[in-house]
């Protein structure tokens, strides 16, 4: 889509230039549509908001629930979305836990524009928040730390020494955005679990379940009402949730293989 035909649409609005168009979801929550990967941010269906709660937030904290501290690793940050949604749920559920938020981002300019983001108005009391983040990329009070990273977030786990509680797996889709989906990555990403960590995500495809299966993940179906299937993954079986038979998967597409870091070389 030129530019000339974007500011001819009615949800344009002057948000990160002409590389993103402002779109209302289902819920009512804006998100963004991405010319450089051609994907929205969020399912416009399950809505924006709506998906970084129950896809992401509410899976990551029902299985944390008896944890006061945890260190999320939010990839990535885009709109911010899961980071802002995660401190919405917790004050909205008067939840009190320590949280530290590392999040790598390598659109400097999406960042620096999340000022003139229309964000649902329950994110009213955290806009001063994003407002800080988008200028300082760094965010700290009483009860939570948040850092983001500008640039790949491939060198970032590289060179992060952190150990992560909860990791939100939001890449655009494994078509478009490959690298963070491979069987390399999710082994990095592994690396950098506490035992009883968990990791979410909206992807059902069998071929990121195969990539965390590799890497010793076991593999639950997030279901319920009002969001089409996601998945989340453990390195620890927990018992209160739908596994995915993996073995039985794989016997029945023989031809399935994981994303690797050599075949989107060559993409
Ligand atoms: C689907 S959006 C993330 C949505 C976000 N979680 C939210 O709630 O708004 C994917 C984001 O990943 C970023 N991205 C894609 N590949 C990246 C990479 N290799 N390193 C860092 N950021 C990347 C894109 O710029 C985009 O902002």
């Amino acid at each position: 889509m030129s530019k000339e035909n974007l500011l001819n649409l009615e949800e344009v609005v002057s948000f990160s230039s002409y590389a993103h168009t402002m779109v209302k979801s289902e819920d009512g929550s804006y998100t963004a549509f991405s010319e450089q990967f051609q994907e929205h941010y969020h399912s416009t269906r399950d809505g924006a908001l709506h998906e970084s709660l129950y896809k992401h937030v509410i899976p990551a904290f029902d299985h944390h629930k008896d944890k006061e501290e945890l260190t999320i690793l939010d990839i990535c940050f885009g709109l911010g979305f899961n980071t802002l949604a995660t401190l919405y749920y917790l004050r909205e559920n008067k939840i009190k836990k320590r949280l530290r938020i590392f999040s790598p981002e390598f659109d400097a300019e999406l960042i620096a524009s999340l000022h003139d983001f229309t964000y649902p108005d329950t994110f009213h009391s955290l806009i001063p928040i994003i407002q800080t983040l988008s200028r300082e990329h760094v965010y700290e009070d009483e009860f939570v730390y948040i850092e983001l990273y500008i640039g790949d977030a491939r060198a970032y786990l590289q060179g992060c020494n952190e150990l992560f509680d909860i990791v939100y797996q939001d890449a655009f889709s494994p078509s478009v955005n490959p690298l963070l989906w491979t069987r390399e990555y999710f082994k990095e990403i592994a690396s950098l679990l506490k035992e009883d960590a968990i990791l979410t995500t909206y992807s059902i495809a069998l071929k990121t379940r195969l990539a965390l299966y590799e890497n010793g993940f076991y593999i639950y179906i997030n279901q319920g009402d009002g969001h089409r299937d996601a998945t989340f993954a453990t390195l620890q079986p927990v018992g209160a949730y739908k596994a995915v038979n993996m073995p039985h998967k794989i016997a029945c597409n023989q031809d399935v293989e994981s994303l690797s870091d050599a075949l989107c070389a060559h993409l």
